[in-house]
């Protein structure tokens, strides 16, 4: 098979740039294809940390075509500030793709500041953005084709909106950008099923997680996408079965940015610790990530929505400092047990987390290069975790370098 699938099952923020980043030397393209910067995907390459927003994982490859497809929702500012250090010519942007601007981000921070459901969005303007998108009076990124028409669209969408936005500044800040990107954006659901035909490997690069998900995550305190690798012939524009294959990244405990129910949440020093040991920091905002137990419950129903055949279990060594690992396997949800996750966020903000406790292993695993060195009890909090979701864990991501990556042997 070649093309392969990468996705959170859990909140976003599973380590999906390092396991991506990992990989993406083995693929000729790498695709994104929903989202746009509220993603952050930190990444080590040439001995430099990048954190990658709206660019594709594969950036950092020299030989890789990067793909930013139809699904997203991409801004100009950030597109610009982020392809400096890189190559323009290493990336194609879907003729189709929406673009995001600046008043969208303003609409984004406003409605945070106003509504009486605050969402914790990362405020860059993504759900606006598909609301525009949605409503049928966006603007795609094929109409920087024709700068005077674009300038139409443009000055109708802010008066559409009744939103403050100098048109003319804009595009005289932008003019010289959008010239520079305007030969790479073309029809690339035509470039990637040509390259699909051709035997290249292609890469699909999800962004955000399974519980961020539109639908079937916590609704409303979700994204405005559907970072599952269900949407990739829709937001890519190709045939369901060029998507087959797709391995899910699990942290191995759980994190959430933003409102929204989170059953397994710690606090206090317990969820400090771990905060500190994992850097568990936005890296889109920077704000403290919450801290919980492992969630079979929410892994299962990822895992069914998505299909994942592998897994690859991530910031394991952050573990190191706990003395024992609890495991939500069920909810008490009214009185009974329940292995569902229930749609309502109130509900599910309700349930009771039913725990089984496995003992810690209290010592360091950063250097652990084969699943044979790990301290046994993580061999068996692995192996619990794998029968609890029924997907076989092929990758073991034990610190933040690029080599402290175990891919697990058949044997073990
Ligand atoms: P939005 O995508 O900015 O609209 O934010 C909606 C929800 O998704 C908020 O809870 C955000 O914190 C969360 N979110 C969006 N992008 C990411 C991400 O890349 N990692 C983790 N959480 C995210």
């Amino acid at each position: 098979m070649n093309t392969l699938s990468i996705v959170g099952l859990q909140f976003g923020d599973e380590g999906k740039g390092k396991i991506t980043d990992s990989l993406s030397h083995q693929f000729d393209y790498v695709v994104r294809y929903q989202g746009g910067h509220n993603a952050g995907h930190t990444v080590y390459a040439n001995g430099q940390k990048y954190v990658l927003h709206v660019l594709p994982t594969g950036i950092v490859h020299p030989h890789t075509m990067n793909i930013l497809g139809t699904g997203m929702v991409i801004s100009l500012d950030a597109l610009q500030k982020e392809i400096q250090p890189f190559n323009l010519s290493q990336i194609r942007i879907s003729d189709r793709a929406h673009l995001l601007f600046p008043f969208h981000q303003q609409i984004d921070a406003q409605s945070e500041q106003t509504t009486s459901q605050k969402i914790g969005t990362t405020q860059k303007g993504i759900g606006p953005a598909y609301q525009t998108k949605t409503s049928r009076i966006g603007i795609r990124a094929g109409s920087l084709k024709d700068l005077s028409r674009f300038k139409v669209e443009l000055t109708q969408l802010k008066n559409t909106l009744g939103v403050q936005f100098d048109v003319d500044a804009y595009l005289e800040q932008m003019k010289a950008f959008i010239a520079s990107i305007v030969p790479y954006i073309t029809d690339t659901s035509y470039e990637v099923y040509q390259a699909y035909q051709q035997g290249k490997r292609i890469l699909f690069e999800g962004a955000q997680g399974v519980m961020l998900d539109l639908d079937h995550g916590t609704y409303p305190y979700v994204t405005s996408s559907h970072p599952t690798p269900s949407s990739i012939p829709v937001d890519v524009g190709l045939p369901p079965a060029f998507v087959r294959d797709a391995l899910g990244i699990v942290k191995a405990y759980t994190t959430r940015v933003g409102e929204g129910p989170f059953p397994t949440e710690i606090f206090g020093e317990d969820a400090d610790k771990i905060r500190k040991t994992g850097n568990e920091y936005g890296s889109t905002t920077g704000r403290p990530r919450r801290i919980g137990h492992l969630d079979v419950v929410m892994l299962q129903h990822a895992i069914r929505m998505t299909g994942v055949n592998q897994l690859a279990i991530t910031l394991l060594d952050v573990l190191s400092i706990v003395d024992t690992i609890k495991i939500c396997v069920a909810y008490e949800w009214n009185g009974q047990r329940t292995t569902l996750v229930p749609s309502h966020a109130q509900d599910l903000a309700n349930v009771k987390p039913i725990y089984e406790t496995l003992p810690g292993w209290k010592t360091p695993i950063q250097d652990c290069k084969s699943f044979s060195d790990l301290p046994k009890e993580a061999q068996d909090y692995l192996h619990r975790i794998q029968q609890h979701l029924g997907v076989p864990i092929r990758f073991i991501s034990n610190g933040p370098k690029r080599e402290q990556l175990i891919e697990r042997g058949h044997h073990d």
